[in-house]
């Protein structure tokens, strides 16, 4: 499989939302990376049901929903309503990961864990079966436009070692600082999607941006 682009919304320009999302619907990006955020698990606030509803009416691509909130399992269902395709879950931020992830999943959606730079990918040996997602936090979770953490490479090749010693189907994505300048590193290191903010957002032109991130 070819590696995915997902340009995450919260770099966008939200005076006109509508604008940026036609961009990635026309572009070669593959999903829409939501990043919500409660001013409790992070230290920022980002956007909720509202926005994501106006997403959702217009986006023709997969929406990717990565909460940054403690106690996440509330709002699955809501998710599911206002169009949410994976739902993924900070290890960091749940007690009991398998029963987030089994709801989830019994919602029809798909499952993924999202690992904080400093914990290990050891701990999801014995639920990687269950995931169709892990995401690798390259930056700090919070804000956007931060610097990549350069021991994210070995955890992509650790990882990817894991899933095949397990056989799991879980992807790896990568979440955090990507750049023109690293993007291929990450790809080669063994990850099969990136999310690009700034890279994307901040650029001349973000359609090109998305084509040259999915030339390797
Ligand atoms: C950070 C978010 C990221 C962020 C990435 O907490 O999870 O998705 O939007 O932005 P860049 O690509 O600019 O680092
Ligand atoms: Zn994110």
């Amino acid at each position: 499989m070819s590696h995915l682009i997902a340009p995450s919304i919260l770099s966008a320009d939200f005076s006109n939302l509508r604008n940026d999302i036609d961009m990635i619907n026309k572009s070669e990006a593959d999903w829409f990376h939501l990043d919500i955020m409660d001013g409790v698990f992070v230290p920022n606030i980002s956007f909720g049901f509202p926005v994501i509803e106006q997403i959702n009416k217009y986006a023709k691509k997969p929406l990717d929903v990565h909460l940054m909130i403690v106690d996440p399992d509330r709002y699955f269902e809501k998710l599911k309503n206002t169009g949410a395709d994976i739902i993924s879950v900070h290890y960091e931020a749940v007690t009991h990961l398998h029963r987030s992830v089994s709801a989830i999943k019994s919602l029809g959606l798909k499952a993924g864990v999202v690992l904080n730079p400093h914990t290990n990918i050891i701990l999801l040996e014995d639920i990687i079966n269950e995931l169709e997602l892990i995401l690798l936090m390259s930056v700090n979770p919070g804000y956007g436009g931060q610097k990549f953490i350069p021991n994210t490479y070995s955890k992509i090749s650790r990882l990817k070692e894991l899933i095949l010693k397990k056989n799991s189907k879980a992807l790896i994505e990568i979440d955090g600082g990507v750049s023109l300048g690293n993007f291929k590193k990450l790809i080669d290191a063994g990850a099969d999607v990136l999310v690009a903010g700034n890279a994307v957002f901040r650029s001349k032109n973000p359609t090109d941006a998305i084509s040259k991130l999915k030339k390797i």
